[in-house]
């Protein structure tokens, strides 16, 4: 049995001379925060993009769940349970924001697709849309228009989104990106919240937020995997400490 949830095995990916992902193998666990850090242009957002499917990879396989994904679409890998945000914003603005609840649910479970015509199904549609807005603090705002929602109110009607697809993993590229300090600290506590449901690979470069939130670290470099261990393993790491935080003390 392993214990793993996401598991990728060689994975690499050039754009001309540069080597993006260069045979990456990495394991996420069930019940972990992932956090992966690495100096801009290491290859974060390439590898993101590799497992959600929105890149194709040279070579190198990927298993969700013990199931080889490595040749199927971004809808498809999407349906077997990768959620991923905040690359393209999947918010659609103008919808209110318990439509753009509704829809990521009706995506999920085609069953809902008779929501118009069957009043109960709308009725459960509606009860769910409505559990998973409580569940952000969006609850108040449902019947806004998610463009006029603030940035902090934005990212987490993506979240949002995120949970309702129920997924088994959850991807997060910069979620705190563009934010204040009190609208990332609400994100944050969410995340806090939101990891018990799945698994979280979280890309972030503020230290403070991966050292509170994560379990383990991978510090990537030059598209490579230089070291994965949990987060005291990696403030004591030299070599993190010299390619990563720019120092060796
Ligand atoms: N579509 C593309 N075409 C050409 N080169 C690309 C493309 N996407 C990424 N790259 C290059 O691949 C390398 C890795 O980029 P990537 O965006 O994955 O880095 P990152 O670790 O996410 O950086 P950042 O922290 O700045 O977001 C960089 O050198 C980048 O310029
Ligand atoms: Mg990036």
């Amino acid at each position: 049995m392993t214990n793993s949830i996401l598991k990728i095995d060689n994975l690499s990916k050039g754009f001309h001379a540069v080597r993006a992902c260069e045979n990456i193998s990495l394991e996420i666990n069930k019940n972990e925060v992932h956090a992966l850090i690495g100096p801009n242009g290491a290859g974060k957002s390439t590898l993101i993009k590799l497992i959600t499917g929105f890149l194709e990879q040279e070579y190198g396989k990927i298993f969700l769940d013990n199931q080889e994904i490595s040749f199927l679409t971004p809808e498809e890998r999407a349906q077997k349970g990768i959620a991923r945000s905040f690359q393209v914003s999947s918010i659609i603005n103008n919808f209110s924001v318990v439509q753009n609840i509704k829809l990521a649910l009706i995506g999920k479970n085609k069953n809902y697709l008779d929501f118009l015509t069957n009043i109960n199904l709308n009725k459960k549609l509606l009860k769910e849309a409505f559990y998973y807005l409580e569940e952000v603090g969006l609850n108040k705002k449902a019947n806004e228009l998610a463009s006029s929602l603030s940035h902090g109110e934005k990212r987490k009607l993506e979240i949002c989104i995120a949970i309702s697809m129920a997924p088994k993993i959850f991807l997060f590229d910069e979620p705190m990106a563009g934010l204040d300090g009190e609208s990332s600290e609400l994100i944050l506590q969410l995340f806090k919240k939101i990891k018990k449901r799945a698994p979280i690979l979280l890309i972030e470069h503020d230290m403070d937020t991966v050292f509170s939130l994560a379990d383990r670290v991978s510090v990537l470099d030059y598209g490579k995997v230089i070291v994965t261990g949990t987060v005291s393993e990696i403030k004591k790491n030299k070599t993190v400490k010299k390619v990563y935080l720019g120092t060796e003390h």
